[in-house]
């Protein structure tokens, strides 16, 4: 299965990842893209933000992987390693590339980059880098030694085996360099196809695309965001968020069906998580089934999946991982 976001990110990818490892007992997470998206995981009442280690983490037989075409941030990565105690079953493709502190220096000078409201991360100059084929990869830094393997293997293996496989994507499809509201993008494709192609996985392996939605979009950084609402009315709401990476403001806006339409043709979904239904109709706060919701949330879910003609199986009601409206059979 592969989990794409369908907005700007931060749709709440982390949480649905961190469900599906415990309710389905995965057996690998690969996780792509790099440390400028964090995917919050509430679990056991501690707060993660990551921006490297697998949201699946929280399952402690998953294998983690990190695939050849991400972009490795070391002292993070090690960082996140120690906090969620995953030294053990964690693995590094031998191939991804490293994003350095000059490339951060670099995302935080230029004029441009400033202007597009890039993470700092420097994610973009990283990747620059890589096309120029001068970046290191992991296989040249020492402290990732003990991670090193291949993870196209690994995951190809693991689906030959029937086993349960997820890759997990970053960000969300209006922050594709492809696809996304350019040049308002980050660095890469973000779609459900640029996902498998930076694991190593072909496209007739996938069995499932999962797109991620929340029920109200946000938006950091620059950028169109239609039907944005002032910070004021966003508040009122309860709709208001900062960014888990950065701490910034987010910017929102009512869910928009066209723009779902379009990330559920593009990535190719074949089912849909929908996250946050509690902040858009509070007594939805904590349900676990469909039959508890009021009929306007109810009718919300309707809508989408008429309008965008797939079924949301997931539906988030809270924080925590287990937090979750599960319609699948
Ligand atoms: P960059 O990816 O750091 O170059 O930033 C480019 C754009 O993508 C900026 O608008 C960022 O705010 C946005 N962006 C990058 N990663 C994330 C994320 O994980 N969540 C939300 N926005 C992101
Ligand atoms: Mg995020």
């Amino acid at each position: 299965m592969v989990i794409a976001g369908a907005f700007w990110g931060d749709e709440g990818k982390g949480k649905i990842i961190s469900y599906l490892a415990l309710k389905d007992k995965l057996d690998v997470c690969v996780r792509t893209g790099s440390v400028n998206a964090a995917h919050t995981v509430w679990f056991e009442g501690k707060r993660y933000a990551l921006h490297m280690v697998p949201a699946a983490f929280v399952y402690e037989k998953c294998r983690l992987l990190i695939g050849a075409g991400s972009n490795v941030h070391v002292a993070q990565f090690l960082k996140e390693v120690e906090e969620t105690n995953v030294k053990n079953r964690i693995g590094v493709d031998a191939q991804a590339s490293i994003i350095e502190e000059k490339h951060s220096m670099q995302d935080k000078t230029s004029a441009h980059l400033k202007g597009i409201g890039t993470t700092g991360w420097g994610v973009g100059p990283a990747i620059e880098e890589r096309v120029r084929r001068t970046a290191k990869l992991a296989r040249d830094i020492p402290e990732l030694k003990p991670y090193l393997t291949d993870v196209a293997e690994e995951t190809n293996n693991a689906i030959d085996a029937d086993k349960k496989v997820l890759l997990e994507g970053t960000q969300g499809l209006m922050l594709s360099l492809f696809h996304g509201t350019y040049p308002y993008v980050t660095g890469r494709d973000t779609s459900a196809a640029a996902i498998c192609s930076e694991v190593g996985v072909g496209p007739t392996r996938v069995d499932e695309v999962l797109i991620v939605f929340k029920s109200f979009m946000t938006r950091v950084g620059a950028g169109p965001l239609p039907g944005e609402l002032t910070k004021e009315e966003a508040t009122k709401r309860g709709w208001f968020e900062t960014a888990a990476g950065t701490g910034r403001d987010r910017r929102s806006a009512p869910f928009n069906f066209e723009i779902a339409k379009k990330a559920v043709k593009i990535n190719g979904a074949t089912q849909a998580a929908l996250t946050k239904l509690d902040s858009v109709y509070p007594q939805c706060k904590g349900a676990r089934s469909f039959d508890e919701l009021p009929s306007d949330a109810k009718e919300f879910v309707w809508e989408i999946e008429r309008q965008v003609g797939i079924p949301v199986v997931l539906i988030g009601t809270g924080p925590e991982a287990l937090d979750i409206i599960d319609r699948r059979k």
